[in-house]
């Protein structure tokens, strides 16, 4: 069987949990090198994961004839110009989400990932996860009935560094948008008006630099569905991911992970130990799921399972959201260009 060549580009935080499953999780892929301008980072990864070479920047990247694909792990400001000269290339790409902040850049990328006629998935490992996909199985099967109403509690256990908020686009885009791409995938429907309030509460230097880290967003689907997601950038006790689409004829819940679901009981009243940490451990192995997707596509030649188009509706949502809260009033989807 041929392997596909894979060049990961970025080894911060994600970069790293997508190297070490490729090396380690997926024998159908063969990671020949890897990128990052901290170059001591990736050199020591590339130690770690007896991979060949480290690149020196991207253009030598791409410019590598051995490279089928790359994995794309930089900062988000990086993606859309990565992703047209990795497609110019001949390369496939799997970019991390957002694919970029805004939507024309957005759709110049895509644009060119179809002219050159390279494969492209946007990282939205929410999907894999085996409780949401089995939540998925079991709407699309009809147990739950028409949707109704759809719940996401999405609580981040700490604040990332000011200087990756400065960058990131803000919560809507940064973090919200994992819960409008698992509202969209799980309701089977378009969002059509999004109604969001924010709030700083965790922070004030979030606020300082233009951000939020508190919010309620209600959503509108197509299908007449309704759905509320709620966000905070700290919880104190750890990561809260909560999923609840409730139906005609049923409901289907997504729980928290525990490191063990022993209930201790004391005078002092039932204990639990908290949620599992954060997204590196909550959603491991939707990672390993996710990133097995992604090479078993390519390398049997079926499609890439979360496409463009997914990674820029999401982004729209995410935009619809930001203007709601600007200007405290419900905003509808064609608003958005
Ligand atoms: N799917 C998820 O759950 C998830 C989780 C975290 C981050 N992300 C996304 O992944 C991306 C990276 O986030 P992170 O948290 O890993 O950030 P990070 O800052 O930890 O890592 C980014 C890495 O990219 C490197 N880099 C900077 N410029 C580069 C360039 N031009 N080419 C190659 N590498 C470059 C940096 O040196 C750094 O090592 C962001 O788009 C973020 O939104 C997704």
């Amino acid at each position: 069987m041929k392997k596909l060549k894979v060049g990961v580009v970025g080894v911060g935080r994600i970069g790293r949990v997508h190297l070490h499953n490729l090396v380690r999780g997926i024998p159908e892929a063969d990671v020949v090198a890897v990128t990052d301008p901290r170059q001591e980072q990736a050199r020591e990864l590339a130690r770690q994961y007896d991979i060949s070479a480290v690149s020196p920047d991207y253009d030598a990247m791409v410019g590598d004839s051995r490279i089928d694909a790359v994995v794309l792990c930089s900062p988000t400001s990086q993606h859309a110009s990565q992703i047209r000269q990795a497609a110019r290339a001949g390369k496939h790409i799997f970019c991390e989400k957002p694919i970029d902040l805004s939507l024309p850049v957005i759709q110049d990328a895509l644009d060119e990932v179809d002219r050159y006629e390279v494969q492209f998935m946007v990282g939205f490992n929410r999907r894999f996860d085996p409780g949401f996909s089995k939540a998925k199985e079991r709407i699309e099967a009809g147990e739950i009935g028409d949707p109704h109403l759809l719940r996401i509690t999405s609580r981040d256990p700490g604040p990332p560094p000011p200087e990756y908020i400065a960058e990131s686009g803000g919560l809507f885009l940064d973090m919200t948008i994992h819960d409008f791409d698992i509202a969209r995938y799980v309701v089977s429907s378009e969002v059509v008006e999004v109604y969001a309030n924010a709030a700083v509460l965790v922070d004030p230097r979030i606020g300082e630099l233009g951000d939020v880290d508190t919010a309620v967003v209600t959503l509108s689907f197509e299908n007449g569905a309704l759905g509320l997601i709620d966000n905070s950038r700290k919880a104190c006790y750890g990561y809260d991911q909560r999923l609840e689409v409730f139906g005609s004829r049923g409901m289907v819940q997504v729980d928290n992970h525990r490191r063990d679901s022993t209930l201790f009981s004391d005078k002092a009243g039932a204990h639990l130990a908290p949620p599992l940490n954060f997204f590196m451990d909550r959603y491991a192995e939707a990672y390993a799921i996710e990133m097995a997707a992604f090479v078993k596509a390519l390398t049997t030649g079926s499609s890439l399972p979360v496409t463009g188009e997914d990674g820029l509706r999401a982004v729209k949502i995410a935009l619809a959201a930001k203007k709601s809260a600007a200007e405290r009033r419900p905003v509808s989807l064609s608003e958005i260009a």
